[in-house]
């Protein structure tokens, strides 16, 4: 089954929630495994069953004196069963680096929660032919410190920055020799047969197009789920082509 993860990032007011969360309930998840990722507070106030919680971020301590920051135990007592972790914004606004995303996935995964780690590009590297080293080295420096059975737990998101938020998505062509690459270095390397999701600029108007790739494991979809009308037709579109 696949998988969409939608990421609301730092959007959305109580009222504008409330009215999503009751939206929610027409949406047919019968062959989709849709996750909603909302700001925080949030959380709590989720309890449709067509649906699953996901978190957009982690403490990478497991408790202690650390304001403002949010466990992988307290996430997991809300029924948070999915956390974005090395997000681009996070990698590249707020710094964090792969020592923080290391142990930001060892506490999900302590918890039982499902970690997607999130990799990706900027057009620079593209540009210069660096896309593959980059995404290689991202994988690399979190997986080298996992187990096998850890490794196999964690979901891949392929976001090249540059798509990210700019309302025009990687052709189905980058997608494809992008993610072929990677599964068959993780095959080679780690005999894994990993999942990987695509994020950029998803839509209604391209997600059909993007289902052409058998490949892909699902998507990390941002501003386009903030409308739950758009969200519901997105599910549609991959219920469809599910049948
Ligand atoms: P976007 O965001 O769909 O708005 O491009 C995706 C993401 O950042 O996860």
């Amino acid at each position: 089954m696949k998988l969409f993860v939608a990421n609301h990032k730092m959007n959305l007011t109580l009222l504008e929630i409330e009215e999503y969360i009751k939206r929610l309930e027409d949406i047919n998840t019968n062959n989709v495994k849709l996750v909603i990722c909302p700001s925080y507070p949030y959380l709590p106030l989720f309890n449709g069953n067509n649906y699953q919680l996901g978190s957009q971020n982690v403490a990478e301590e497991e408790e202690g004196a650390l304001t403002g920051e949010v466990s992988a135990k307290q996430l997991s007592f809300l029924k948070v069963k999915y956390v974005l972790i090395g997000h681009s914004e996070r990698r590249e606004l707020l710094k964090e680096d792969n020592n923080q995303i290391k142990k930001k996935i060892k506490q999900v995964l302590k918890t039982g929660m499902t970690p997607i780690l999130c990799i990706g590009e900027t057009k620079e590297q593209r540009d210069l032919g660096k896309a593959q080293m980059i995404l290689k080295d991202q994988i690399e420096e979190i997986f080298i410190s996992l187990t096998s059975l850890e490794r196999e737990k964690v979901i891949l998101a392929y976001e090249p920055i540059w798509a990210i938020g700019t309302g025009s998505s990687a052709t189905v062509e980058e997608i494809e020799e992008v993610t072929s690459l990677i599964y068959r270095y993780l095959e080679n390397v780690y005999e894994l047969k990993a999942k990987i999701l695509y994020g950029g600029s998803v839509n209604k108007e391209n997600i059909s197009s993007l289902e052409k790739i058998s490949s892909l494991d699902g998507y990390l979809v941002g501003g386009a789920t903030l409308n739950p009308n758009k969200l519901k037709e997105m599910i549609e579109i991959m219920e469809e082509e599910y049948l």
